[in-house]
């Protein structure tokens, strides 16, 4: 970083939450995804949970056809997407600097940028079980079925 930031978000008395929504430092950036890729993380492991438990016993009725892909499907892309990738994300964020020797990324606030579009997009894609088709966006037949075209 950062050394140069820290000074002057000390200087400026920026603390607490914003100076975290606001930060360009890499350090910073990097635990906000460890954080989130941990949310993530653990709501994927929800989903494992309930699928396991669909599939603990025969003919099985704890979810429908429909919402067992849904979960199949939201298990995969936010174990793969939105836990493991943005974890490697914390690490590098954090480490690389540091081990080369650079006060920062080569590009701050793009870097920032991009957890903020990881996140929102993260928010996004599990907001989708709001109307009960999440993951509808994905490949077929996900895509396809669920919806009133797909007789
Ligand atoms: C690194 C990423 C992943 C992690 C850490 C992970 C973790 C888990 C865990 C802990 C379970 C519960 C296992 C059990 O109780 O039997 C599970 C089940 C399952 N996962 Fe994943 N998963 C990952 C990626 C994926 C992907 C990419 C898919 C498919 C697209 C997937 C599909 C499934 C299915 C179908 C089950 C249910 C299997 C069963 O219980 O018989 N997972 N996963």
């Amino acid at each position: 970083m950062a050394t140069a930031e820290a000074h002057a978000t000390h200087a400026a008395g920026r603390s607490g939450l914003w100076s975290w929504i606001t930060t360009t430092d890499h350090k910073r950036i990097g635990i906000l995804y460890g954080v989130s890729a941990f949310v993530f993380f653990l709501i994927g492991g929800l989903e494992a949970l309930l699928i396991r438990l669909q599939l603990a016993r025969a003919d099985n009725t704890l979810v429908s056809a429909e919402a067992f892909n849904q979960l199949f499907t939201m298990h995969g892309t936010t174990m793969v997407f939105l836990a493991i990738m943005p974890m490697s994300a914390a690490f590098f964020n954090y480490i690389v600097p540091l081990q080369i020797g650079a006060r920062d990324v080569a590009f701050p606030r793009l870097n920032a940028f991009s957890y903020w579009v990881f996140l929102l997009g993260g928010l996004f894609l599990n907001a989708s079980f709001l109307v009960w088709r999440p993951g509808s966006t994905s490949s077929s037949p996900s895509s396809t079925c669920g919806r009133p075209a797909c007789a």
